[in-house]
């Protein structure tokens, strides 16, 4: 599918899929959403642990994992992420993307290259408190354990162009890999969503959206 670089409403960059109309990011602003829907209603509530275990679904551009590895510096959990992408971007989009400049000390630039080029599949310590699993499969053939993580990174396409990703099947098996008292956030506000989050026990909350948008959604286990 052919995918090309755009520039989003607060001057950060996302891909595009001309042929779904659709965007990696909000065409708000990408930076704002993912620090709205993803660390703000998501990692900030896991802030005083010793340890948080995130599983992001549709790692893409690896813009949240990141900002969540910028948001690390400044606490003292050891963070394991893991990313699950069918997907990756290529290369030359990853430059292209420019999103080096996003991190602010000189220090963190190059992390951003080096996220992309740790090998998938294989835990690899990014920073001292920041290690990161990158996991290449589609979301519907991989299985995970139960009871792992702390936090579910929700970010795959929207429903209206990956139905298959939004199925009840799917959030039960999310469900069940999350820890008890975690968190699915996503910035999806579909009510279908809500209605199927709840039906395999997740305790659903409407929040208020990002920038451009009205709401978002997390589920609590
Ligand atoms: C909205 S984008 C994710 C944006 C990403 N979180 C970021 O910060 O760039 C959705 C991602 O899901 C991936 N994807 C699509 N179908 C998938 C599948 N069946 N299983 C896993 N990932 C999939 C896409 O390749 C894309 O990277």
């Amino acid at each position: 599918m052919q995918r090309t670089i755009i520039t989003t409403g607060d001057g950060s960059k996302t891909i595009h899929l001309p042929e779904w109309n659709e965007n990696y990011h909000s065409s708000h602003g990408a930076v704002q959403e993912a620090k709205h829907v993803f660390l703000k209603h998501g990692l900030e509530l896991f802030l005083g642990k010793s340890e948080i275990h995130i599983l992001e679904i549709g790692f893409g551009t690896g813009l949240n994992a990141i900002l969540t590895l910028e948001a690390s510096l400044h606490v003292n959990a050891q963070i394991c992420y893991y990313g699950l992408e069918a997907f990756p971007i290529s290369q030359e989009e990853m430059v292209a993307l420019e999103y080096e400049n996003l991190l602010g000390s000189d220090s963190l630039k190059h992390k951003y290259t080096e996220i992309h080029a740790t090998p998938w599949d294989h835990p690899q310590s990014i920073t001292p408190n920041f290690t990161l699993t990158k996991i290449q499969e589609t979301l519907q053939n991989q299985n995970f354990k139960s009871n792992t993580y702390d936090i579910i990174y929700f970010d795959a396409f929207g429903p209206r162009v990956q139905e298959d990703m939004w199925t009840k099947e799917i959030f039960e098996k999310l469900y069940n890999s999350l820890k008890q008292g975690g968190y699915l956030v996503t910035y999806c506000a579909k009510g279908q969503v809500k209605r199927d989050l709840k039906s395999v026990g997740f305790f659903v909350e409407t929040l208020p959206g990002p920038p451009g948008k009205r709401e978002m959604t997390r589920g609590r286990k």
